[in-house]
């Protein structure tokens, strides 16, 4: 793999990050992953806004603009012939002796890589995926795309090893949102419940698109958050994110959600979003 670090196109193994940038060292750095489909990329100027909002939050000085970031993600699909999968792209505060001050005259560190990964045809969509609910205890500032992602793998693992497939993490009895997405269920009625954004969750490029296209078709969209009780009472449920786009969830703490099956809404709304993104 091609991949790139602060200005330069490497092949993987000769490329290097300081052991002292800001991002090893204190997780002090935010990324974006963005779809590829067809070798094009998928609302890359949503993820754009999103990083410059993580970038002002977190008070690392990066010209987004000038970095050409639009023109470097090209270039590193066209290099890696990528046609499905995603872009990573990380940007840290850069390199300072350790320190908890924040240094202010560092120079931001950039990464760009992509991973090759089958996004339209996979399992889970057949399947459906079945979710344990953990406490959420990460840091109570999800709205910003920090790399502190310890919590939400450790939880992920935890999922695997007892024979489900993720978790749904829950705070003050109601659902936040899976260690990578966002968390939604359709109720008996029809209404697509999903939790409103504020610093809770990351908000969601994939649920903004979802959202629009529920209300463009008449749904009834209730930005509300849910527990753990009425995801299993409703009729579907389902994850939004970036890479797995649309996904059904069939079951909540061994509880089937529905007929334990994914269900024709999640399963429209999944083509409506592939359709867009081509
Ligand atoms: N994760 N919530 C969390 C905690 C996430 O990490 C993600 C995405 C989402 C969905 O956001 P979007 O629709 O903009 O991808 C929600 C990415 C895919 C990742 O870390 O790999």
């Amino acid at each position: 793999r091609i991949v790139y670090v602060n200005g330069e196109f490497l092949p993987e193994d000769a490329a290097c990050l300081s052991v002292f940038d800001r991002g090893v060292l204190f997780a002090d750095a935010v990324y974006e992953v963005t779809a590829v489909v067809d070798g094009g990329m998928v609302d890359f100027e949503a993820h754009q806004q999103r990083l410059c909002r993580s970038l002002a939050e977190l008070g690392i000085d990066f010209d987004l603009r000038a970095a050409g970031l639009l023109e470097l993600h090209r270039e590193l699909i066209r290099r890696n012939a990528l046609n499905e999968g995603l872009v990573y792209l990380q940007v840290s505060r850069g390199v300072a002796d350790r320190s908890f001050l924040q240094p202010t005259t560092c120079q931001p560190s950039v990464v760009l890589f992509t991973q090759a990964q089958s996004l339209l045809e996979t399992a889970a969509t057949g399947t459906g995926l079945r979710v344990i609910t953990q406490p959420d205890l990460r840091w109570h500032r999800r709205d910003i795309k920090t790399t502190q992602l310890l919590y939400p793998s450790m939880m992920k693992t935890l999922a695997v090893e007892q024979g489900a497939d993720d978790v749904w993490m829950v705070e003050g009895g109601t659902v936040t949102e899976g260690s990578s997405s966002n968390a939604h269920i359709i109720r008996a009625d029809g209404a697509l419940v999903t939790r409103p954004t504020s610093p809770d969750i990351l908000h969601g490029i994939t649920r903004a698109a979802v959202l629009d296209y529920s209300r463009e078709t008449g749904a009834a969209v209730i930005e509300r958050p849910f527990t753990v009780a009425e995801a299993q009472q409703a009729r579907e449920a389902f994850i939004t994110s970036a890479t797995a786009f649309v996904t059904p969830v069939v079951a909540v703490d061994g509880v089937a959600i529905g007929d334990g099956r994914p269900g024709p809404a999640t399963h429209r709304i999944r083509s409506h979003y592939i359709q867009r993104s081509r």
